[in-house]
């Protein structure tokens, strides 16, 4: 399932992100890199765990944090702290997989990774090319979305991002380790919360039958969950 969260980062933030990115210091994008995902990176990174790298991804977790859509799709119990990249000049990312498990460097903070997250930070008419191919069990998906949007796929898909011929392509990403671990079942519980939602305005939250579907959510929820 790929699910698009507009406006995670309001036009202010993204322009606040982006003032500041533009005046940082890029390394070499394979920093954060497995073995074989390394010979198909072409691209450049915030430092890891630079001040900038931590601030930024700190506002990101806040407006992750403050969506609704985000929480309801990922059920998040960890989320990776977010990394930021930089394709520009035909740079490219080659086709690969996400590596399972996530450690941060220093620390005893690991996550396996059942999600990953895509944070567009430029619009898509600064840049050509830089388009997110995801190969979902649906076909190949083609990604490509307004700053400040955020795309959220299975971390088991594979995927590449297509060479940028003009302009700068920025963005964040990250991982998140679910609470619920089995991707159908994060899915059904999805489409249920989304079906409540849309029904509790038109029928009320004291409707029985509101209150009992409701609670078929959270008991579903409470089968599948590891928190
Ligand atoms: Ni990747």
């Amino acid at each position: 399932m790929l699910v698009h969260i507009p406006n995670v980062l309001n036009r202010d933030q993204v322009q606040q992100f982006r003032t500041l990115m533009d005046a940082a210091d890029w390394t070499d994008g394979n920093q954060t890199s497995g073995a074989q995902s390394a010979l198909a990176k072409n691209n450049t990174q915030l430092p890891e765990g630079s001040p900038l790298a931590k601030q930024l991804g700190a506002a990101i977790l806040d407006a992750l944090g403050a969506s609704p859509q985000f929480v309801s799709a990922a059920l998040p119990l960890k989320v990776f702290p977010p990394l930021f990249n930089r394709y520009q000049g035909e740079q490219s990312f080659g086709l690969h997989i996400d590596n399972s498990i996530r450690i941060l460097r220093g620390s005893d903070f690991r996550i396996r990774s059942d999600l990953s997250s895509t944070l567009f930070l430029s619009d898509p008419d600064e840049y050509e090319g830089g388009e997110l191919v995801i190969q979902d069990t649906f076909g190949e998906q083609r990604v490509k979305l307004p700053a400040g949007d955020l795309i959220l796929y299975p971390a088991s898909s594979e995927h590449l991002v297509t060479p940028v011929t003009r302009g700068v392509r920025v963005a964040s990403f990250f991982w998140t380790q679910s609470m619920v671990r089995d991707e159908a079942a994060r899915r059904t519980l999805y489409d249920l919360d989304t079906a409540i939602q849309a029904l509790v305005p038109v029928i009320g939250n004291d409707d029985p039958q509101a209150i009992k579907l409701t609670g078929v959510y959270h008991n579903l929820l409470r089968r599948w969950a590891e928190c």
